[in-house]
């Protein structure tokens, strides 16, 4: 009985590794999938994530599956899922990174967490590091245009997610004074990025 308990252990943890990108000993990354929708569409429409955004409007799951089509599956956005590596490769949060012009040597990027009982546990840190060297290595953008970089906003009120950009190395530029998000509220936000040559050291 046990050694057959142990086989679906490892065969449901070797389905769970399957496709792993990257990972440390506290979370994975691997690609999102069109199952990943409705889950995606749960997570999105939280106050606690949605607050953080300035697309506000409900998310559904037509839209989302719409959004994986025409942008995941085409490779305009890298859609990476979150995994927890504590609770079983369990998926908990995304991050994405939108090419904008193919051609550009800029990205723009962000991560949210959409499971609440696992924020401040240092996974938001742990799986942008991932990603984030993850997507400069196997999604080189021209170096002739100049050091290829990563951008993102963050509300100036988002503590949480200024010291995680901080603790993966983006670096502040500017600040934006009242960004209108869709729903009319106002939201100061910094601008922040991280250039690959910041890297250059690790
Ligand atoms: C932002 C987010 C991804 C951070 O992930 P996380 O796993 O919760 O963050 P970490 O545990 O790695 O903590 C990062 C830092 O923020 C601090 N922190 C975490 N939660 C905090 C909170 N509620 N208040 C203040 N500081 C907080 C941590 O102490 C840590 O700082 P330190 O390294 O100086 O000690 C996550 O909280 C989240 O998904 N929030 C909602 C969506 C969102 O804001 N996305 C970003 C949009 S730009």
């Amino acid at each position: 009985m046990k050694e057959t308990i142990n086989a679906a252990e490892t065969n449901e943890a070797k389905r769970a590794m399957d496709g792993i990108l990257a990972r440390s000993d506290k979370s994975a990354l691997r690609m999102m999938t069109k199952e990943d929708c409705a889950l995606i569409v749960r997570w999105r429409n939280k106050p606690s994530v949605r607050e953080w955004y300035i697309y506000r409007e409900p998310f559904t799951l037509e839209g989302e599956e719409a959004y994986y089509e025409r942008e995941v599956k085409t490779g305009h956005v890298i859609h990476l899922m979150v995994l927890d590596l504590t609770d079983g490769y369990k998926p908990v949060g995304c991050s994405v990174f939108n090419r904008m012009e193919p051609d550009k040597n800029q990205m723009e990027g962000g991560i949210f967490l959409g499971e609440d009982s696992v924020k401040g546990k240092g996974i938001g840190s742990d799986a942008y590091r991932l990603a984030t060297r993850w997507v400069f290595a196997h999604w080189p953008m021209p170096e002739a245009q100049g050091d290829p970089s990563m951008i993102s906003h963050v509300a100036t009120k988002n503590i949480a997610s200024i010291r995680m950009t901080e603790n993966v190395g983006f670096r502040y530029e500017k600040t934006l004074k009242d960004v209108r998000c869709t729903d009319g509220t106002l939201m100061d936000m910094v601008q922040i990025v991280l250039r690959k040559s910041f890297l250059a050291d690790e």
